[in-house]
């Protein structure tokens, strides 16, 4: 069995999105450490390149691009500016997501649930269309993306979150049994509440009744950690996971069991 070693990406290079913050930069600098180089894409300019000079300072190439996901054309320079560097992309993250304080649904404001369905569906939808294209011209690659467990159950209170996580759920299945013979996987990782900048904002909006529910809510009694799912995220892109396709991994301490 061949293990996951420092070099197990060495010579690759690992595109993703929403890479400045949380699971997203803590996906970046595992993948670096493991001889990476990376594309880091996000919105926020000055926490992407804080991260980036993480990135370097593993020793590995990185550049940074600021781009919007929810906007085709920022996509399609996003992806055509990294293969001008790299010229291929082993692996893309698609890990660019917005959050959704909990709301009744009949109370919601249609701006956030068209806001999610910006990011989370289109933007997931163009960086897998500019994706495929580049790895069936490259002969193969893997696709990882940021899904939720809100994307495999109920989630009451974010019902539109939820509804844009089944989207990204259903896009990694179809998209991975349509490309399986073109020698690229596609994968997802569900997590649960994990401690990140996303959820420290969320909790922010809610009493202390809703913050002990989402604390609470794995039945390990805590909040995932991004490391936990950075680790999930890179075994998914290896050849460790080769025989893995269309898989929804759940990342959740038990809380689905
Ligand atoms: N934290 C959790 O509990 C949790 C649970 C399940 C799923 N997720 C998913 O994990 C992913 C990462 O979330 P996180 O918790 O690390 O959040 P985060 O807010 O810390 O990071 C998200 C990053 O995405 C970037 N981003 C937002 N809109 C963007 C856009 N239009 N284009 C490009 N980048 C954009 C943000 O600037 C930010 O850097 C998201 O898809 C989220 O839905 C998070």
């Amino acid at each position: 069995m061949q293990l996951l070693n420092d070099q197990a990406f060495m010579g690759k290079t690992v595109l993703i999105t929403g890479g400045a913050s949380g699971i997203g930069a803590q996906s970046a600098l595992t993948f670096a450490q493991l001889g990476a180089n990376i594309v880091l894409s996000d919105i926020d300019q000055e926490a992407g390149l804080a991260t980036l000079s993480r990135i370097h300072e593993v020793g590995v190439q990185g550049i940074y691009i600021n781009a919007d996901v929810s906007d085709v054309d920022q996509v399609n320079t996003m992806f055509a500016t990294a293969i001008d560097e790299f010229t291929h992309i082993d692996v893309v993250v698609n890990n660019a997501g917005v959050e959704y304080p909990p709301t009744p649904t009949h109370l919601t404001d249609d701006a956030l649930f068209l806001k999610n369905v910006d990011v989370n569906i289109k933007g997931v939808w163009f960086c897998i269309k500019a994706a495929l294209n580049m790895m069936l011209k490259q002969g193969g690659g893997q696709i990882i993306n940021v899904a939720s467990v809100a994307g495999l159950r109920s989630a009451p209170m974010i019902s539109g979150y939820s509804a844009t996580k089944h989207a990204v759920v259903g896009l990694t299945k179809s998209v991975a049994v349509e490309y399986a013979r073109a020698n690229i996987r596609v994968n997802a990782v569900c997590p649960s509440f994990i401690d990140t900048p996303m959820v420290q904002r969320t909790l922010a909006h809610m009493d202390e009744k809703g913050q002990r529910s989402i604390m609470g809510a794995s039945p390990m009694k805590r909040l995932g950690k991004p490391q936990e799912i950075a680790n999930a995220i890179v075994w998914l892109a290896s050849d460790e996971s080769s025989f893995m396709n269309g898989h929804c991994m759940t990342m959740d301490g038990g809380m689905l069991a």
